[in-house]
C-alpha cells in the first residue's frame, strides 16, 4: 500500500493565499490540501498584531483538528503578526511562514533601490526590520502600504480602472525613487501581477517568494519522512469563514479550483466547521 502524504494546512484572510496554495499543488499534485479563507476578518493589515495573533491561533487549531499535519501562513500579516508564537504553543507541528522577500531583491538590485509593498501591519511587526537591518542595510529600501488593493483583489477587480488608478498612486512614487526590484509582500499582491506590469514596465524585477515557500514546504515533509508524492489524486479541501460560495467562484477564476467549499463559523473565538454547504 502506498502511504499517503498527510495534508498540508493553508491559511490566510481571503483568497490572496491562493497565490501560495497554487505554487505548493504545482510542486507537490500528489499532497492533500486544506485551505482557509478567513473572509469574516479581512482585511487583516489594518488590524492590531494581537487580534491577527488570535485569528491564527483559531484557525491552526482548526486545521490541526481536520488532520492538517503541516501548517503554512499564507499571509505575510499573519506571520509576521503570529508565527513565533504558533511555534511555542505548538513545538511539534512545522509551521512555514511568509516574509516579504527583502533578501533576494537587495542581494540582485543593481540601482540600490528597492520598493516592497505590503500592508500596515507588516511594516509595523518586528520581522520587517530586522530583514531590512539583516539583509538591506546597505540599500534603500522603500516600504509602501497599499489600502484597498486587498479588497480588490477579494472583488476580482485585477484590472478595473479603480485598481489601475490605486497601482499608479502607490507605484509612482517608487519608480521616480528608482526601485529595479518590487516586492509583493502581501500574497494578494501577485493576482496583480499583469496590473502591476503594465505600470511599472519590463525594467523592474518583481518579486513573490510562493515558489521559495513551496519549496520549503517540500524540505520539511522529507524531513519529518512524510512521503511527497502519491499514486492517487490529491484531495483538496477549501473552507471560508464567510461566503462559501463567494470563495469558490473566486478560487475557480484566480487559481482554476474546480473543487467544493465549505463554510466554517468563528463561535466564541473558536473556528468550526459549519454543517451547510453551498
Ligand atoms: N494576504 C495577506 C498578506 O499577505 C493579508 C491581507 C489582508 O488581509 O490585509 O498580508
Amino acid at each position: 500500500m502506498n502511504q499517503s502524504p498527510p495534508p498540508i494546512g493553508i491559511f490566510d484572510s481571503g483568497v490572496g493565499g491562493l497565490s501560495v496554495w497554487r505554487e505548493i499543488v504545482r510542486l507537490l499534485p500528489g499532497v492533500d490540501t486544506i485551505y482557509v479563507a478567513d473572509q469574516a476578518h479581512i482585511p487583516y493589515g489594518p488590524r492590531p498584531l494581537d487580534e491577527v495573533r488570535r485569528y491564527a491561533d483559531g484557525i491552526t487549531r482548526f486545521l490541526l483538528r481536520q488532520g492538517a499535519r503541516l501548517i503554512v501562513l499564507a499571509c505575510n500579516t499573519a506571520s509576521g503578526a503570529a508565527l513565533h508564537k504558533l511555534r511555542a504553543t505548538f513545538p511539534h507541528v512545522p509551521f512555514v511562514g511568509m516574509e516579504p522577500a527583502v533578501k533576494p531583491a537587495a542581494e540582485h538590485t543593481r540601482s540600490g533601490v528597492v520598493g516592497v509593498i505590503a500592508t500596515p501591519a507588516t511594516f509595523q511587526g518586528d520581522l520587517f526590520r530586522s530583514l531590512v537591518a539583516r539583509f538591506a542595510a546597505t540599500v534603500d529600501v522603500r516600504p509602501q502600504t497599499c489600502p484597498g488593493l486587498v479588497t480588490a483583489v477579494e472583488a476580482g477587480a485585477l484590472d478595473t480602472p479603480e485598481t489601475m488608478a490605486l497601482l499608479r498612486r502607490y507605484l509612482t512614487p517608487l519608480l521616480e525613487a528608482g526601485i529595479d526590484h518590487l516586492v509583493l509582500g502581501c500574497t494578494h499582491y501577485p493576482f496583480l501581477t499583469p496590473a502591476i506590469r503594465q505600470i511599472v514596465g519590463p525594467q523592474v524585477t518583481l518579486v513573490d517568494p510562493a515558489p521559495a515557500v513551496a519549496r520549503q514546504v517540500r524540505r520539511l515533509l522529507r524531513r519529518h519522512g512524510w512521503p511527497d508524492e502519491s499514486r492517487r489524486r490529491a484531495d483538496h479541501r477549501f473552507y471560508s469563514t464567510s461566503d462559501a460560495a463567494a470563495l469558490r467562484q473566486a478560487a475557480r477564476t484566480l487559481v482554476g479550483y474546480q473543487g467544493s467549499v465549505d463554510a466554517a463559523r468563528w463561535e466564541d473565538g473558536v473556528l468550526r466547521e459549519a454543517q451547510c454547504s453551498p
